[in-house]
């Protein structure tokens, strides 16, 4: 059996964590291919409704083998205390599995996070706090501490010393902080030592081993194509791969693998921190998705920005994730209004532009250009099939199936599980 990969195609909080838990009665392993606790998921079963941002959506399932891979960065406190959190809700983390290879969160990077982010003043990114970016930045400089560091203490306390010795330069000189000592970072990594042995394993390995077993295997993104460090709107990204590419180099899964991904689209749009966002209301329009659509973020608690579904930019994730199937969430959201405008092209610089613009000052520039389709106001969160959404609603979905360069396969008419209206099977 293959892999099958899930991937948001706008600008995050897609829903991927509901339809990860939706699909994860039915796969073996959950794997969390990129980023680290910058990402946050909400998932409702039943009354419990439970804000994931480190471990897999996974986790949820009995049965399931949850997988943080080697693309992912870990900040051990928060592991640790989402396990605890889960655990004391009466859920099984026991099986939870994480790669030696992932990098880890070390104090002075959640520091330099904050700082440069200060630093950059009107310039800044928006980031989540969480030392995602400098993390990266350590790993791609070859100065990144890994999971497997922590359980040799020699290597752990050389490979800190190294990654401070510039470091400390940069905070006290150009930040005007004190300098980190390496002794409290050793200590405070060498504390979870134990906890974490057991988890440890060598998880591309063990997928492989699973997937010629016939075992079936899901790939669960953080954040989403235009959030990716190559194909988003850079440099208003985060620092890891979003997209189908990187769930192979962060779990070491090939390619010829995967015969399945499924995009997660909203059937508006939103987007959490600074960068362009050419759909984006700043009317009553944009504070009733925000308010319906309940647009807070799962991690930092800052209001999203709301706007209307963008079509140039599902088809470009559809093309640079090679989508087969598109997941349609929060319709629900959108009832209630007479007409929905959809983002069909740009206009840039005077001229029309059908597709994502070359470069960053196109995509600035970029204003959309909207065709309206008619609304409906029926509550449709107890439709289960297609047929059970009114035809304005039904319409909608097959316009933007049209325009969106894959088949929508589900639509997410609330946030539950079960309120799922399901096209066609997606494993
Ligand atoms: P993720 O980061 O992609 O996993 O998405 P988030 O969990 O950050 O944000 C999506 C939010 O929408 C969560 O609060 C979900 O419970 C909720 N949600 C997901 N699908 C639907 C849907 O179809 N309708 C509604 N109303 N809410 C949904
Ligand atoms: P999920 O997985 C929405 C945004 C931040 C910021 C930029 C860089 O829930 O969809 P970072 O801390 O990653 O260096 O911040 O990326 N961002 C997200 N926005 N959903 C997320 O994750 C995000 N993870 C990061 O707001 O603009
Ligand atoms: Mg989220």
């Amino acid at each position: 059996m293959p892999a099958i990969v899930i991937v948001g195609a706008q600008w995050g909080d897609e829903g991927k964590g509901k339809a990860t838990d939706l699909l994860g009665s039915r796969v073996d392993y959950v794997v969390k291919f990129n980023g680290g606790n910058n990402a946050g998921h909400t998932v409702v079963i039943g009354e419990e409704k439970y804000a994931l941002h480190l471990l897999p959506s996974g986790i949820l399932t009995p049965g399931c083998v949850p997988v943080i891979g080697n693309g992912v960065v870990v900040d051990l406190d928060v592991l640790f205390s989402e396990i605890d959190g889960l655990e004391a809700r009466g859920i099984d983390t026991s099986a939870l599995l994480v790669s030696a290879n992932a990098h880890v969160i070390a104090d002075y990077n959640r520091t330099v996070d904050k700082v440069t982010e200060r630093f950059l003043g009107s310039r800044k990114i928006g980031t989540t706090g969480r030392g995602i970016g400098p993390t990266y930045a350590d790993k791609m400089n070859r100065l990144g501490i890994r999971i497997q560091d922590i359980f040799d203490e020699k290597i752990l306390r050389e490979k800190v010393d190294g990654a401070l010795e510039l470091k400390n330069q940069i905070l006290a000189k150009v930040y005007n902080r004190r300098a980190v000592r390496a002794d409290e970072i050793v200590e405070q990594l060498l504390a979870h030592a134990d906890r974490l042995r057991p988890m440890v394993a060598d998880t591309a390995l063990v997928l492989h081993e699973a997937l010629s077993r016939g075992e079936n295997v899901l790939l669960e993104a953080g954040q989403a194509t235009l959030l990716d460090v190559d194909h988003g709107t850079y440099p208003f990204v985060t620092s890891s791969s979003a997209t189908t590419g990187g769930a192979c180099t962060g779990s070491g899964i090939a390619p010829t693998q995967i015969s399945r991904v499924i995009g997660i689209v909203k059937a508006y749009a939103t987007r959490v921190g600074e960068g362009p966002f050419p759909t984006e209301l700043f009317d009553a329009d944009g504070e009733r998705l925000r308010t319906n659509g309940g647009e807070f973020g799962t991690t930092t608690g800052r209001p999203r920005r709301c706007g209307w579904y963008d079509a140039p930019i599902a088809r470009y994730a559809a093309r640079i994730n090679g989508v087969t199937d598109f997941v349609l969430t929060k319709l629900d959201v959108l009832t209630g209004w007479e007409q929905i405008p959809v983002c069909v092209a740009y206009e840039v610089d005077g001229e029309r532009v059908d597709e994502m613009p070359m470069t960053q000052t196109g995509f600035h520039h970029a204003k959309p250009v909207y065709e309206f389709f008619p609304g409906w106001s029926e509550d449709i969160s107890a439709a289960r099939e297609l047929a059970d959404l009114p035809a304005n609603a039904q319409a909608y979905v097959r316009e933007l199936e049209s325009m969106s360069g894959a088949r929508i396969s589900a639509v997410g008419v609330g946030p539950g599980r079960e309120e799922t209206v399901v096209l066609h099977d997606l494993i």
